[in-house]
């Protein structure tokens, strides 16, 4: 399992309900988990592995071997947000060596549903907050890029032209 870079299309394109909570999922979250880890990150969402439903996993640690801090979360809804908002560094496992100050709200509840398609509600803060509402975005099709200052737009340009030349030029020899 690979993880899918920018500007592939699969980043933007919808993502549907998880509607089956079976074995073959468990094994893709598994897999999810992997590929975060090789790469190290603290989460992906499934877009980002080219599997346009609506799955995400983090671990805030980014460390396998603190598996007991593993999430993993289908279908989610936030229920709430706090209203105080901070900026933070971001990058994205979708975009290589580029980072933006994000703002984000400090707080939110969830409502999902785990593995066994169980609802799962959770209070995430600060960090945990942050990473969940980065792989939220990704499932409505939502880049960090997206939400970068101007400036950091503009000092990360050359390094998105860069990852589109990238990806044309992968097209055409594949
Ligand atoms: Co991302």
């Amino acid at each position: 399992m690979d993880v899918v870079l920018y500007p592939d299309p699969r980043l933007r394109a919808k993502n549907a309900p998880v509607e089956v909570f079976d074995a073959e999922l468990a094994a893709t979250a598994r897999a999810m988990f992997e590929a975060m880890y090789r790469t190290e990150g603290v989460g992906l969402a499934a877009p980002q592995v080219g599997i346009n439903r609506r799955l995400l996993v983090y671990n805030p640690t980014g460390k396998a071997e603190e598996a007991d801090l593993e999430i993993v979360l289908c279908n989610p809804k936030i229920a709430w947000k706090s209203r105080v908002i901070e900026p933070g560094r971001e990058g994205c496992l979708s975009f290589p060596a580029i980072y933006g100050q994000i703002d984000r709200p400090i707080a939110v509840k969830i409502e999902a549903q785990g593995l066994d398609g169980a609802p799962v509600t959770l209070e995430l803060e600060d960090w945990d907050a942050r990473i969940f509402l980065h792989e939220f975005d990704h499932l409505d099709g939502v880049l960090f890029t997206d939400r970068m200052t101007p400036a950091d737009k503009t000092r990360n340009a050359p390094a998105l032209e860069e990852l589109v030349d990238r990806y044309r030029e992968k097209l055409a020899s594949s």
